[in-house]
C-alpha cells in the first residue's frame, strides 16, 4: 500500500532543498578528506589517565561559557530579566540553568512543604491545596514556548539588538510537567456565574492577572516540573502557571492564589502594564496571544563566517496562534524566499527548529526569517508593525530580524 504520510514528508523537501544539500555534501566530504591526514596524531597518550570522579549532580564542560545576560544591568538586585543566549541553543528546548528570567521583585526562596494553593471565590467548595496533594492528581509533560511580551521591545524605535540573545532571549522552551489547571477547578467545582480566574504569584511583587475562564479549562498546566526535574526557583517552584501561547506576564510563578471571578480583577499588571499603546494613543488590553515570530540564530550577528563554502541556517521559529506551518529564509534581504526544513514533530505552542543548508559565495548577504502559522498569519516585516501600532509600543514585537553578513565573514545587525 501507497505509504501516504512519507509522500507527505517528501513533499515538503523541495527540488531546490535537495540541490542545496548535495552541494553540502559535497563541500563537508572535502572538509573531512583534509582533517583525515591529521587524525593519527589524534590516538596519543592523552585520555589514558582515569578521569574526574562521578558527581552526583551534573555539570557542563568547563569549556562550554554561554550564560545568560543581564538585559539591563544596573537594575535593583533581583529585579530585572535575563536573556536566553539563543545562538548557542541546539533542538528546541533552552537547559533549564539557561532559561530566561524575569522578575519583578526577585526570586523567593520557598520551602515546597510549606507552600500551599488557595482556590476561591465563584466555587462550590474553596480549597487549600498542600504541594503532596497537587502531585498526587493525573499529571501531564507538554513542551511550551514561553516568551515575554517584552522581548524585542527596542526594535519598536529602531534599536535594532546586535546578537540572537539580546533581540529575542526572552523567550526559551521547555517541558512543562504538573496537573491541568481545569482538574483543579473542577475538584473545587466552578459556579455558573464564574468567567474568570485570577492568579497570584508569592514574591514580594505578588505579579497577578485575570485569565478568561475559558483558557484556564482548556490547556493552562500548574506545573512543578522542567525539563525532567523540578522547575528551577528561577522559574516559580514549586509551582507556577503555563498559559500556552499566552505573553509571559500571565504565566505567574511562586502560586499561591487562584481566585475565581465574574470579571477580570483589572490588577495592576494589567491595567496599568502590559498593554499595547498605539499610536493615537490607545491601547490594545488584554493581548494574551504571542503571535508567530522566528530568529536566525546562526549565522547571526556577533558571529564570524571563517570564508565563503557551506553553511547550515538555522534557528527558532513559534507562534501562540496556532502550529507553525513553514519557515522561509531569505540571504537577499527579502527578494527571495526559501523553504527551510522543519524538525520533527512540530508542535502546538511549542519552539520549532528549522534549518536550511545554504553555500555563501562569499559576497555581502541580508539573511532572515519569516514564521507563518496554521492560521495563515505570515510573520511581519518591521515597517509592517510600525505601520500598524506606531513606536509607542513596548510589548509583542515580531518582526522580520535581518542580519548583515560581510565579506570579511563578520555578521550585524541590518
Ligand atoms: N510571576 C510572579 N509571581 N512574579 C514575576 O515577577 N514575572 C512574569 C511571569 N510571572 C513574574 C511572574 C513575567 S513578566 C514573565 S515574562 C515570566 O514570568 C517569566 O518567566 P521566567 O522567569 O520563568 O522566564
Amino acid at each position: 500500500m501507497k505509504d501516504q504520510s512519507f509522500d507527505r514528508a517528501k513533499d515538503n523537501v523541495s527540488h531546490a532543498n535537495l540541490r542545496s544539500r548535495r552541494r553540502f555534501l559535497a563541500a563537508t566530504t572535502a572538509m573531512a578528506a583534509t582533517v583525515a591526514g591529521g587524525l593519527t596524531d589524534l590516538w596519543g597518550d592523552e585520555g589514558r589517565e582515569p578521569g574526574s570522579p562521578l558527581r552526583p549532580y551534573g555539570e557542563r564542560s568547563p569549556f562550554e561559557k554561554t550564560v545568560r545576560k543581564n538585559s539591563r544591568p544596573g537594575q535593583l538586585s533581583g529585579t530585572g530579566s535575563t536573556l536566553t543566549p539563543l545562538e548557542s541553543l541546539y533542538g528546541i528546548i533552552t537547559p533549564s540553568a539557561l532559561h530566561f528570567e524575569r522578575h519583578h521583585s526577585g526570586v523567593p526562596m520557598i520551602d515546597p512543604d510549606k507552600h500551599e494553593l488557595l482556590i476561591h471565590g465563584l466555587v462550590e467548595k474553596p480549597i487549600v491545596f498542600k504541594m503532596e496533594e497537587i502531585k498526587r492528581l493525573p499529571s501531564v509533560s507538554r513542551i511550551h514556548f514561553l516568551e515575554c511580551s517584552g522581548s524585542s521591545a527596542s526594535e519598536y524605535q529602531g534599536d535594532p539588538a546586535p546578537t540572537p540573545q539580546q533581540t529575542a532571549g526572552l523567550m526559551s522552551c521547555s517541558e512543562w510537567s504538573g496537573v491541568p489547571l481545569s482538574t483543579l477547578l473542577k475538584e473545587t467545582g466552578v459556579k455558573p456565574t464564574a468567567k474568570w480566574v485570577l492568579a497570584e504569584g508569592g514574591d514580594a511583587s505578588r505579579n497577578a492577572r485575570s485569565i478568561p475562564l475559558e483558557k484556564a479549562m482548556d490547556d493552562v498546566l500548574v506545573a512543578y516540573g522542567q525539563n525532567g526535574e523540578a522547575v528551577r526557583p528561577e522559574q516559580g517552584y514549586p509551582i507556577r502557571l503555563i498559559v500556552p501561547g499566552w505573553e509571559g506576564n500571565i504565566n505567574v510563578k511562586w502560586l499561591q492564589r487562584l481566585h475565581v471571578l465574574d470579571q477580570p480583577a483589572m490588577t495592576r499588571d494589567e491595567a496599568a502594564d502590559y498593554d499595547d499603546l498605539l499610536a493615537n494613543g490607545k491601547s490594545y488590553r488584554f493581548s494574551f496571544v504571542m503571535e508567530a515570530k522566528s530568529i536566525v540564530t546562526r549565522p547571526a550577528g556577533g558571529q564570524r563566517l571563517a570564508g565563503p563554502g557551506a553553511y547550515e541556517i538555522t534557528g527558532l521559529a513559534w507562534s501562540g496562534r496556532a502550529r507553525v506551518a513553514a519557515v522561509e529564509i531569505s540571504t537577499d534581504g527579502g527578494k527571495n524566499w526559501r523553504k527551510a526544513e522543519l524538525q520533527q514533530p512540530v508542535l502546538k505552542n511549542a519552539a520549532v527548529r528549522f534549518r536550511l543548508p545554504w553555500n555563501w559565495d562569499g559576497n555581502d548577504a541580508v539573511i532572515g526569517s519569516r514564521c507563518i502559522d496554521e492560521s495563515g498569519y505570515v510573520q511581519p516585516t518591521h515597517e509592517q508593525i510600525v505601520a500598524a501600532r506606531g513606536t509607542h509600543a513596548r510589548f509583542h514585537y515580531n518582526g522580520i530580524k535581518w542580519w548583515r553578513l560581510q565579506k570579511s565573514g563578520e555578521l550585524t545587525y541590518a
